[in-house]
């Protein structure tokens, strides 16, 4: 059986039985992308999970190989490809999550709005095709910035007249895996206990950590605080310099996405217990989007959850009131770009 066989589940999960639940093979996923750095290992991710019947793999090249190589894995899915905009609707027929790697990524100097141009016109692209043939999908984005790709898939959608708030995710749950190794780290816990809620948006000084809120319950000095914060905040750039113009995070991305694809699954499977961190259209602050930890369902965001707000540190507060003007400019500049094209 390949029951509990999936890495990426965590312990909790784990050790929680499936009452009643048939953990079956019958989801499809579809991967736009996914000849990229982050789509090859986040397809072979999602290639090892137990909930998935059938993987689509979708980019504008190279991705022959990759499903040609994929399909051997003795897992459940069937892998299928598709190549270029005439297979695009093909790919996406049928299909429950989508998840959208597409893009390109930053190289040392760059910041993730620097990618803005190319992104924003590729992510619009892909959504209206998921609108025209698989609108009741639940949409993963991946591609940066983030903080805009998710407001342009928004109203692209809205346009489409099927916009579904409850179904649209910004991924952000590499903030958080980062987010937990770096605490686990410094306070020498058991990485598999460390959650930490990360909120606001992904990039810069929109991710803002709640270390306050880290299960289980740590001190921090004001010194650690402020140096965790600021590690996490640069991760990505963190990245971005060691790997020298050629690219950004693949690897620990792919790994946080498939953990972000397989709590969907869950979801939609019926576990009525999962909650991750997630860039969704909220009324947590006054922005229209913001980064908190949700409650997904069989229809996707089943509740905000607001409690990692409440009792926030003098630090925590005013990071918040400080991160609040970029990404308002950032979700108005993705909502403007869509507006400017109609
Ligand atoms: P990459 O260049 O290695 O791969 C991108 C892939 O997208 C390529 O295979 C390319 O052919 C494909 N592509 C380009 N245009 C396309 C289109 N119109 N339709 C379908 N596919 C298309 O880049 P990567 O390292 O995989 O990064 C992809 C994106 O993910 C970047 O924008 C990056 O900034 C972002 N990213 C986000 C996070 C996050 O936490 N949300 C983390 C890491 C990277
Ligand atoms: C990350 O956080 O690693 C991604 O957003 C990629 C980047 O540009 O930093």
């Amino acid at each position: 059986s390949l029951r509990g066989s999936f890495a990426i589940r965590d312990q909790k999960s784990n050790e929680r039985p499936h009452y009643g639940l048939q953990l079956e093979a019958s989801y499809k996923v579809a991967i736009l992308g996914a000849a990229g750095g982050i789509g090859q290992p986040l397809s072979l991710l999602v290639k090892m999970s137990p909930l998935v019947s059938d993987l689509h793999l979708y980019d504008i090249a190279n991705v022959k190989g990759v499903a040609a190589d994929l399909s051997h894995c003795n897992t459940p899915s069937q892998v299928r490809d598709f190549t270029g905009a005439a297979e695009l609707a093909d790919s996406l027929k049928g299909v429950d999550v989508v998840v959208i790697p597409a893009g390109v990524p930053r190289k040392p100097g760059m910041t993730r709005d620097d990618l803005f141009n190319i992104n924003a016109n590729i992510v619009k692209t892909l959504v209206e095709a998921v609108a025209d043939n698989c609108p009741d999908a639940f949409i993963h984005i991946i591609s940066n910035p983030v903080n805009s790709t998710v407001p342009i898939a928004a109203e692209v959608l809205k346009q489409k007249g099927i916009y579904d708030p409850k179904k649209l995710f910004g991924v952000t749950t590499l903030d958080v895996v980062r987010a937990n190794t770096f605490v686990a780290q410094k306070k020498n816990l058991k990485l598999i206990d460390v959650d930490v809620p990360v909120v606001g948006g992904h990039a810069g000084i929109t991710i803002l950590p709640i270390l306050s809120k880290t299960k289980p319950s740590v001190s921090f000095t004001d010194k650690e605080v402020e140096e965790l914060t600021v590690r996490i905040q640069n991760a990505g750039t963190e990245v971005v310099e060691a790997k020298a113009g050629a690219g950004s995070a693949t690897l620990s991305m792919a790994y946080a996405a498939a953990r972000f694809v397989e709590s969907t699954l869950r979801a939609l499977d019926g576990d009525g217990d999962v909650y991750e961190c997630s860039f969704v259209q909220s009324d947590l602050t006054d922005l229209p989007f913001f980064a908190s930890r949700v409650k997904l369902g069989r229809k996707g965001v089943e509740a905000v959850i607001s409690s990692d707000l409440q009792g926030l540190t003098e630090f925590e507060q005013k990071a918040l009131e400080a991160l609040k003007p970029e990404l308002k400019g950032s979700i108005e500049k993705g909502v403007g770009f869509v507006h400017k094209q109609a």
